[in-house]
């Protein structure tokens, strides 16, 4: 017989079917047994009663450990009332008797979780996480490739810094000298936009953050889009609109997912362009009445985000930050040039920053001064400057940090959870 995936399970209601997965947990009281079996696609509970097996099976059923892999026969029946399945259990085979599971029922600490993040993935709010992640960077591919973006691939390794000098990490590249790990792909798909007009990466990029908070991890996963003759306003709308449709993607696909995780999915209904938008000056003067000690030319601090998104149902653009605060690529604002042309998305509920954009810098002579201001080695970025020669054009771009979607999506304020194997300022096993 096949078997079947239990997230499959409905059209097999009140026929005989094979599970193959893991016992999730269980309980037997007297002459029935409950078994919790998850096979990856999801849970379901199978039943056991001892007058309706053969002897072997009720004491093979007794002897199960937890986390043993089993493959699991029965019929499919469902609860009268609720869209919930059971297996009614005829036979089990044992895969392999684990050995006494180390994450139990009880409660423990983050860091003996994280010590065991090759075990704890299994657990169901952990594979539940993991199941959003997977629909948001689908719903990502599917958004912009129906916006004309198509996906380019950015190098790794690179010869100079793109956000900054502080939180590069450094590697010897053999008689070279030094390479760096990406901060983001940024300016290599500046580049390719000159070939193909709208274009995105998506993969691991690396920052030395020595700050130990809920939301930077060292490796993480970002998502750039860059995009021609784009200038700051459609910028946003881009934005807008696929960070909508991401959590029109999640409510669609992950239902059982926000319910294990005890995420309310109201919220997430309400995610649909157009987004709120404030100037940097404004966020301050808000901040300010709200009790934070920003000063004018300040960027927002992991506690500004979360004050100021607290209370929001829906995200917020902050637009125009003061230039001194901001990369060296960013267009300034015509009407103001000491402000740049950006802006970050901070979701709603605390969350906080989620996306960083704005327009670049487009001409030669005026990047090339930009550089020079910010002390980066000129040499190193003489490529970049090219784009500059050759056909230059206003565009506009942005970077998602993907954990920190997830989080929001998931409801879980820690950026740790979201990512499979997170590296962090103390954390680089397993
Ligand atoms: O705001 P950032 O630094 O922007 C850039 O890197 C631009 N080059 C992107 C672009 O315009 N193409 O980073 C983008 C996003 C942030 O908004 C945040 O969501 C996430 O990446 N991020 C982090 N996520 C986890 N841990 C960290 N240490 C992060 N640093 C940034
Ligand atoms: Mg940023």
């Amino acid at each position: 017989m096949k078997q079947t995936f239990i997230s499959q399970i409905a059209p097999h209601l009140g026929k005989k079917t094979i599970i193959k997965g893991w016992v999730y947990n269980k309980r037997f009281s007297g002459k029935i047994g409950f078994l919790q079996i998850r096979d990856g696609s999801g849970f379901i509970q199978g039943v056991i009663s001892e007058k309706e097996v053969e002897s072997g099976t009720w004491d093979l059923g007794n002897k199960l450990t937890l986390e043993s892999s089993v493959i699991v026969h029965g019929t499919v029946t469902k609860h009268p009332r609720h869209e919930v399945y059971e297996l009614q259990i005829t036979d089990i085979e044992l895969v392999h008797m684990s050995e006494e599971y180390p994450i139990g029922k009880k409660e423990h600490g983050p860091d003996f979780l994280l010590d065991n993040r090759h075990l704890w993935l299994r657990s169901n709010k952990q594979w539940a996480i993991q199941r959003v992640r997977n629909t948001v960077i689908n719903a990502t591919y599917e958004y912009l490739n129906k916006d004309g973006f198509i996906k380019i691939d950015s190098p790794i390794l690179t010869p100079a810094a793109c956000e900054g000098t502080t939180t590069l990490f450094e590697i010897n590249y053999f008689d070279m000298g030094k390479a760096y790990l990406s901060q983001s792909g940024q300016l290599y798909i500046e580049a390719a936009i000159m070939s193909h007009g709208r274009v995105f990466d998506f993969g691991p990029v690396f920052r030395a953050e020595k700050s130990k908070t809920r939301r930077h991890l060292t490796e993480f996963w970002m998502m750039d889009a860059e995009a021609a003759f784009v200038e700051h306003d459609e910028n946003l709308k881009i934005q807008e609109n696929l960070i909508s449709f991401i959590a029109k993607s999640v409510l669609e696909k992950n239902q059982n997912e926000l319910k294990i995780l005890e995420r309310d999915p109201k919220p997430l209904e309400k995610i649909q362009a157009p987004f709120y938008r404030m100037t940097h000056a404004e966020a301050v003067a808000k901040l300010r009445k709200l009790g934070s000690d920003i000063k004018e030319d300040d960027d927002l601090g992991a506690d500004d985000e979360t004050l100021i998104t607290k209370e929001l149902d829906k995200p917020l653009f902050v637009e125009k930050y003061p230039a001194k605060a901001k990369a060296f690529y960013m267009k300034r604002d015509p009407a103001n040039p000491e402000l740049a042309l950006c802006a970050d998305l901070l979701a709603p509920e605390g969350f906080g920053e989620i996306v960083g954009g704005s327009q670049r810098e487009e001409s030669y002579d005026t990047l090339l001064t930009r550089l020079k201001e910010h002390n980066l080695p000129v040499k190193a970025f003489e490529w970049y400057l090219d784009l500059r020669k050759y056909g230059s054009v206003p565009h506009s771009g942005f970077g998602y940090g993907l954990e920190r979607i997830v989080g929001w999506m998931c409801g879980t304020p820690h950026v740790r959870e979201t990512i499979p194997f997170p590296r962090m300022l103390n954390r680089l096993y397993p």
